[in-house]
Parts: structure tokens; C-alpha cells; sequence
């Protein structure tokens, strides 16, 4: 058995929470469930990182003492891994008296390796971020993170001699290649430390909300220097107690941190840095993903272009929330968070996909067998069985792969992936026509074991993630607990088995976008300003003067055309012209009329299943008297006949095309 220790970073608490913070949280739940379903020995640490000067301040808007303050939003970090079915094994605080007693102590190792001196800051710092910037690192004069203003800084301070880790950082890198998932990050990194390390100011006397510095209380300690020890401090550092630190001993420093890209310098550099001085080998591995967008902005607190997770629990369950933001967040992605896609995701993944699989296979199983598990003789199965069991087994394999290394939205498609294949199972068996005659009695009973079976292990595939729904089609299977991965492989579904009762598992949401939207928008004491600044990295190309008058498009007018994939389900040729068909497509959170110019390329019969893109969000158009809702997108030659755009037809109706 082996031990893992993760964690989420602590959380600032200058405001509630939102679907970034809970992303992360829920990202590294669902690796901490997967490492149990192994067989690991999990801890798993989650918390709020309560000091510093924007917290400080944020207290003093809300007129509350700052303590007073600290408790009620802190206490909101803690309400939602509640909310979001968090395994968590500790919460730390940092403004507890543990996490006091262990920043103080790695202060002192510091210290006492001759690594702190006293100084004068004189510089930039955003108190958004909480950093020091350097004057060669702004970008127009503002925060080249943030976007946000700076303040400018003159006091006495203790530095930290980073610039004396620039080898050994080096050396560590090149001798843990995989310290920082994905690897493109640690190149980063590397580069920025190559580039030259500067001591780094610790210390703060401006404002009192920190860790008082040991033996010069004027001083508070830095906030990351203080927020970084979290990691150290629910295993005993500091205590003084021999029980407690075993636990460090035992689990430091086989530590995955997971966090956002824009904490890496933090966690990559200065923590390693830090834990070297205080003679502690650094984390075994920092696993950064990018950011949720929001209306073309990272979504932020700080700029206030929130969603706020509880709305979408309220509207699709807490489940389909967890299984939207990690299916569509590839590790290290940005992923834009809207409406429109968890609708999409929810109608196309959980209720056509899954939660018809789920009903169809419980539902013929009481109808064809009065609920009994039919028995499958392995000598007795045929190709197609055969086939969906060695698609199980592999799947199995790929997805403990994938949370092995933390593709969780790989994980997912996999698993998908092997839900379609029952599904078109149980279409090429047809088990309703089977039922029909005896003699295909025992084809109906592999059919249905089949079918079960599988399902049985997509509850197990899928437990990390919705643990909740796994649940539920355990029951439905009577399968009591979950199983574990280790043993988990086709076929060992006990025959005769009494099923319960079928239950919808996510019934089909039918409301428009517009509806759901007025369900879902932030309330109006969350103000949001206009987008801001985009940060260097994700800055749009700039329209410059040549480009206003080339006929260049911004990206930005580009992403106003919403082009989705859509499938065809039904067309006929529209009477008396020549060249239109009418179409009635599935744009994944509806179905409308499309009328188009293509019947001289395409008979309707041959446009029945496509997959197509479509302009989703034209002004309806009037057609031969028909309304059109949309436009397909077809290349044509001059004169010549039109040929539709196609993709890949595994992605499903309403995928955004960009
Ligand atoms: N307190 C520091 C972390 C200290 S760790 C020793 C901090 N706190 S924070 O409240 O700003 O949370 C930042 C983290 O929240 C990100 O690194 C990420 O995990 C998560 N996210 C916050 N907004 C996010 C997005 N828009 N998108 C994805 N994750 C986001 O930084």
C-alpha cells in the first residue's frame, strides 16, 4: 500500500467562494478518491489562508474586527466542501495556533541556516496577488499578473536569500523532470530562475494582520511565506510533539500539490527554496491546471466575474457539476464556464448518454426477467460479447491510467467511450425484438448480463468524480459498495441478482439557456465590472491600424459567431425549389429548423446522421415561408456544389467550434 498526501492551495478569504476555488477542490477530490479505489493510504488537506493586507482590508470594508471576519468566510470554504462532497481529511486555518507554532519554527531553521537578513524594501506590490513586483516586470505601470494597480512600498524588511538557491533550484529540475505537471510549466519556471534570482522581502511592519516575525513582533511575516508552511503544519511540524511529526515522516515529502498556473512561481521556486534552506527536501510533485474563463476574463473575485457553484448544484445537481468542469478542463487548459455548456454537457453526456444507458438496461431487466440478473455462460457468448468485454477491460486499464496521471478529463472520455459501446450493444441486439421469440432466450440473457455487467463497472469508473450517481446505480444494481479498482474487471456480476427499482438518473433538462441564465446569474451584490486587461500571456492579438483596414478581424469578433456541432435528424427537400432542405437538427441543448441551400450536393436521405457545424446564433431568416434558425456551414468553388464542413462525429451536438 502506499501513502499519498494532497492538497488543494488554501484559500484566500477576502471573499466566498467560487467555481474556481471549488474546480480545485473537487479536481483533487476526485484524484484522492481514485487513489483510494487503489488501495492508497490517502490524506488529503484542504483550508484558508487568512493573513496578509488584502484580507485586512476586506475585513475593514465590511466593517467587521478582522478576526471576526476571517471566521465567517472561512467558515464559507469550509461550507462548500461540504457542499461539493469533499473527502478531505483536514481543513487547516492559517490564523490557528498549530499553523502559528510551525511558520515560526521554519522562520527560525531558516534563520538559523544564515538565509534571513534585514533590509529596506523599496519597490511595487500587489496586494491582489499578494507579490512583489519588479519594476522590470510591470506592463503599462499595473500588476503583470492581475492587470490590477500597485502599491508602492518603502520599509524595513527581512530578506530571504533566494539568489543563493539559483544551483540548487537548477539541480533540482534537471534531476526531477517531472516535478511540475505539465512539463511546459517547469520550463517556465527554469527559464525565470536561469534568468537570475533576487533576495526576496519576507517581512512586512506596514500592517499587523500576520504571523508576528519570532523576536521582532514590528514584523509580520510575508503571507507566502506563512501560507506555504500550511503544508507542513497539519503534519506536526512546529508541534514539538514526537506522535504528531511521525506523520511528517512518514508523508513529507511524498506531497502532490494541486493548483492553479498562476501559483507555480510560488510553489515551484519559492517553496522548494524555502524547505531546502530549512533542510526538508522539496514537494515530490506541484500539478498546476489553468484557469475557468468567464466573458473572455480569468474568472477572478478580485474583478468579480464570478459563477458561484452553489447556483449550478441548485439547477443540475452536485454531480453534474463535477463531472462538467473536469470533463471539460484538459490538466493545464484554460476551459470557458458557461451556461450553454454545462447545459450542453448535462442533456448530451449524463442524460441522453448515461442516464438512458442506465434506464434502458434496469428498466429490460424488470420488464424481459422480472428484475433477475440472467446468467451469461462464458462458452455460450459470441463476437459482439466478446467484443464489449475486452472494451471494458480496456477501459478499466485507461482510466486507472488516467487518474494515475491526472487526465481526468481523458479518464472520462474513456469512460464515455465505453458507455457508447453498450449503448450500440444493446441497439445491434435489440434485446426488444429478441423478447419476442423464445427460441432467443438465452441471446436476451447474455444481452442483458451484458449490459448490466458493464454497467456495474461504469459505476465503478465513475465513482471518483460523481460519487453520488455511482451510488445510485449501485443501488439499482443492489451492488452494495463500491468496488475497488483493483479488483475490478469484466464479468463478475453475480447472476440473479434482484435489481431495484429504476430511477432517472439526470433527467433531460429542458429549459433554454435564457431560462437557465436568469437561474444562474451572480446576485446583484456581486458587482461585475467590464472585462479586464487580458494578462500579457492570454492577450489577444491587438488591432493595430493596418489590421482595422486590411479586412483583419479580432479575435474577439470572431468568438461573437457561434459555431457549434450539430446532428442531423431529420431533412426533406423543400417543394419547389431546387437547392433547399429543410433540416431539424440537435444542437445539443435543442432542436431547431435549419433551412439550406444544399439539396443539389446532398439528397435529404444522405444528410439523416450527420454530424455538421452551424452558425447557432444568426437572426432567424424566412426561407420559402419556412423559419430558419441557423446556418450550415458548407465550402463550395465558384459555381461549384457546395460540400459540408465536417468533424470528427464522436463529438457530440452543441460542442463549441473555434
Ligand atoms: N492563498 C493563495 C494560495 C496559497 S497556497 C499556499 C491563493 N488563494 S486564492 O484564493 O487566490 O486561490 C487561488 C487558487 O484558486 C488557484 O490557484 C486555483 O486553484 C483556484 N482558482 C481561483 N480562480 C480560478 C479560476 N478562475 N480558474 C481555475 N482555478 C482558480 O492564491
Amino acid at each position: 500500500m502506499s501513502e499519498s498526501y494532497l492538497t488543494t492551495p488554501i484559500y484566500y478569504i477576502n471573499a466566498t467562494p467560487h467555481i474556481g476555488h471549488a474546480y480545485t477542490t473537487m479536481l483533487t477530490d476526485a484524484i484522492a478518491r481514485s487513489r483510494r479505489l487503489v488501495g492508497d493510504s490517502v490524506f488529503f488537506l484542504t483550508g484558508t489562508d487568512e493573513h496578509g493586507q488584502k484580507v485586512e482590508r476586506a475585513a475593514q470594508k465590511a466593517e467587521l474586527p478582522t478576526p471576526v471576519f476571517a471566521d465567517r468566510v472561512s467558515a464559507a470554504f469550509r461550507q462548500m466542501c461540504s457542499d461539493l462532497n469533499i473527502s478531505n481529511d483536514d481543513f487547516i486555518r492559517t490564523t490557528e495556533p498549530r499553523h502559528h507554532a510551525a511558520a515560526q519554527e521554519i522562520w527560525r531553521r531558516v534563520q538559523r541556516a544564515g538565509d534571513i537578513y534585514k533590509g529596506e524594501y523599496e519597490g511595487w506590490y500587489c496586494t491582489v496577488d499578494e507579490i512583489f513586483v519588479p519594476e522590470a516586470q510591470l506592463i503599462d505601470g499595473r500588476c503583470p499578473t492581475c492587470g490590477g494597480k500597485l502599491e508602492r512600498l518603502k520599509e524595513e524588511s527581512y530578506y530571504f536569500r533566494l539568489s543563493k538557491y539559483q544551483q540548487p533550484l537548477l539541480d533540482w529540475y534537471r534531476e526531477h523532470p517531472d516535478f511540475v505537471q505539465p512539463e511546459f510549466r517547469l520550463n517556465e519556471v527554469r527559464a525565470f530562475v536561469e534568468g537570475g534570482l533576487q533576495d526576496l522581502s519576507i517581512s512586512r511592519t506596514s500592517f499587523k494582520w500576520g504571523i508576528p516575525v519570532p523576536d521582532d513582533p514590528r514584523h509580520v511575516m510575508y503571507v507566502w511565506f506563512d501560507a506555504l508552511t500550511n503544508y507542513l503544519t497539519v503534519l506536526g511540524f512546529g508541534s514539538g510533539d514526537a506522535a504528531s511529526e511521525e506523520r511528517l515522516n512518514r508523508l513529507w515529502p511524498t506531497v502532490t500539490h494541486f493548483i492553479g498556473k498562476e501559483i507555480v512561481r510560488q510553489h515551484a521556486l519559492y517553496w522548494p527554496a524555502f524547505l531546502m534552506s530549512a533542510g526538508l527536501p522539496p514537494p515530490q510533485r506541484i500539478v498546476a491546471h489553468g484557469f475557468w474563463m468567464m466573458g473572455g476574463a480569468k474568472m477572478s473575485k478580485s474583478l468579480g466575474n464570478i459563477a458561484r457553484y452553489q447556483d449550478y448544484v441548485r439547477v443540475f445537481g452536485l454531480d453534474a457539476l463535477r463531472y462538467f468542469v473536469m470533463r471539460e478542463m484538459p490538466l493545464g487548459q484554460d476551459a470557458n464556464f458557461s451556461d450553454e455548456a454545462v447545459l450542453t454537457r448535462f442533456n448530451a453526456d449524463l442524460a441522453n448518454d448515461l442516464g438512458n444507458l442506465v434506464s434502458r438496461a434496469v428498466t429490460m431487466i424488470h420488464r424481459y426477467r422480472e428484475g433477475r440478473v440472467p446468467a451469461s455462460p462464458a462458452d455460450t457468448r459470441d463476437t459482439l460479447d466478446r467484443d464489449l468485454a475486452a472494451a471494458t477491460d480496456a477501459a478499466i486499464e485507461s482510466v486507472k491510467n488516467g487518474f494515475r496521471t491526472i487526465q481526468v478529463s481523458q479518464a472520462l472520455q474513456d469512460t464515455w467511450a465505453l458507455v457508447r459501446h453498450v449503448n450500440k450493444y444493446i441497439v445491434e441486439r435489440a434485446p426488444w425484438v429478441l423478447a419476442k421469440d423464445p427460441s432467443h432466450a438465452a441471446t436476451l440473457d447474455r444481452t442483458l448480463y451484458q449490459a448490466a455487467d458493464t454497467l456495474r463497472v461504469i459505476a465503478a469508473l465513475v465513482e471518483p468524480v460523481m460519487p453520488d450517481a455511482a451510488g445510485r446505480i449501485r443501488q439499482m444494481l443492489n451492488v452494495n459498495t463500491a468496488e475497488p479498482w483493483t479488483s475490478l474487471r469484466a464479468g463478475t456480476l453475480a447472476p440473479g441478482v434482484q435489481l431495484g427499482a429504476v430511477e432517472p438518473l439526470f433527467p433531460r433538462i429542458e429549459k433554454t439557456v435564457e431560462e437557465l441564465r436568469s437561474m444562474t446569474t451572480p446576485d446583484e451584490t456581486t458587482p461585475v465590472p467590464p472585462p479586464p486587461r487580458p494578462t500579457q500571456a492570454e492577450a489577444p492579438p491587438e488591432v493595430s491600424a493596418a489590421s482595422a483596414t486590411d479586412g483583419r478581424i479580432a479575435i474577439d469578433e470572431f468568438m461573437r459567431v457561434d459555431l457549434r456541432v450539430a446532428k442531423v435528424l431529420e431533412a426533406e427537400a423543400v417543394p419547389k425549389s431546387k437547392k433547399l432542405v429543410k433540416m431539424k437538427v440537435d444542437v445539443g441543448s435543442e432542436q431547431r429548423t435549419i433551412v439550406a441551400g444544399i439539396a443539389e450536393a446532398y439528397p435529404p436521405d444522405q444528410l439523416v446522421g450527420r454530424t455538421i457545424v452551424i452558425v447557432a446564433n444568426l437572426k432567424p431568416a424566412k426561407l420559402m415561408g419556412i423559419e430558419s434558425n441557423g446556418m450550415v456551414l458548407a465550402a463550395s468553388t465558384d459555381g461549384g456544389l457546395p460540400s459540408l464542413v465536417a468533424v470528427d462525429s464522436s463529438l457530440p451536438a452543441g460542442a463549441r467550434v473555434r
